[in-house]
């Protein structure tokens, strides 16, 4: 997936990944990870989620990182957050308070910057890279964050004959070659069930899975 991809994905409006309400999953399983409020929180390939409200809520800074400036200006807009618009290396940054989208390639944070975060949370990030970049986005993250950091991971996974992604399917065993050589992994819960996009079981995945992990780099 290139990154005019996702560019014409936002300018045409085409964001069925977006959900209008906060994922229940975060809400469910984001207590248990134990990171203290005033901690920061990246949230790589973020869009315009809601999900970055509710934790900057629960008292969390957040810095969501995204391509596409449409997405940004978005979601500060229709939260009705005041910003300011600043430059900062390869960032085009949207500075609120306790929100910050920073508009740039994930791969441009530089390990300096990812050192700062204590957590991170990635709702549809990993499974929405293609299987080639997979291993390369996982290094340069947990190559990056500091050790004990902690994050919420959400996978999806289907029966590939169906689909082609984005979203990709990701496996647990997918999950342990990926995370497993820089961070404990716990799997926390998994949900199946049809999937939530009408535009995803239009393509017949009826029988979906997430999978819902706990991830701390060791
Ligand atoms: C499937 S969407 C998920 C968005 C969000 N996490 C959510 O739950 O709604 C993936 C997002 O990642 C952005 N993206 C893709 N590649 C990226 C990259 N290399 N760096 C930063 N953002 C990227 C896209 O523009 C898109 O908004």
């Amino acid at each position: 997936m290139d990154r005019e991809f996702w560019h014409a994905r936002w300018s045409n409006d085409e964001i069925g990944f977006h959900q209008d309400e906060v994922h229940p999953v975060l809400v469910d399983h984001w207590p248990a990870l134990g990171l203290k409020p005033g901690s920061r929180i990246l949230v790589p390939l973020a869009g315009k989620s809601l999900d970055m409200r509710w934790l900057a809520d629960q008292g969390y800074r957040v810095t969501g990182i995204e391509l596409s400036a449409i997405a940004a200006a978005a979601f500060f807009d229709e939260q009705q957050i005041a910003y300011t618009r600043e430059r900062r290396g390869a960032f085009d940054c949207f500075v609120s308070q306790h929100i910050e989208i920073r508009v740039g390639d994930i791969f441009d944070m530089t390990q300096a910057e990812l050192a700062r975060f204590e957590g991170f949370y990635d709702r549809a990030a990993l499974i929405a890279i293609p299987e080639e970049n997979r291993a390369r986005y996982v290094a340069h993250l947990m190559g990056g964050l500091r050790r004990g950091a902690t994050g919420l991971l959400i996978t999806f996974s289907y029966d590939e004959a169906l689909m082609d992604g984005p979203p990709f399917s990701v496996t647990d065993e997918d999950i342990g070659e990926l995370y497993g050589q820089y961070a404990h992994v716990d799997l926390m819960a998994e949900r199946r069930g049809p999937a939530k996009s009408t535009h995803l079981r239009d393509k017949g995945l009826n029988d979906v899975r997430d999978g819902i992990y706990r991830i701390v780099r060791r």
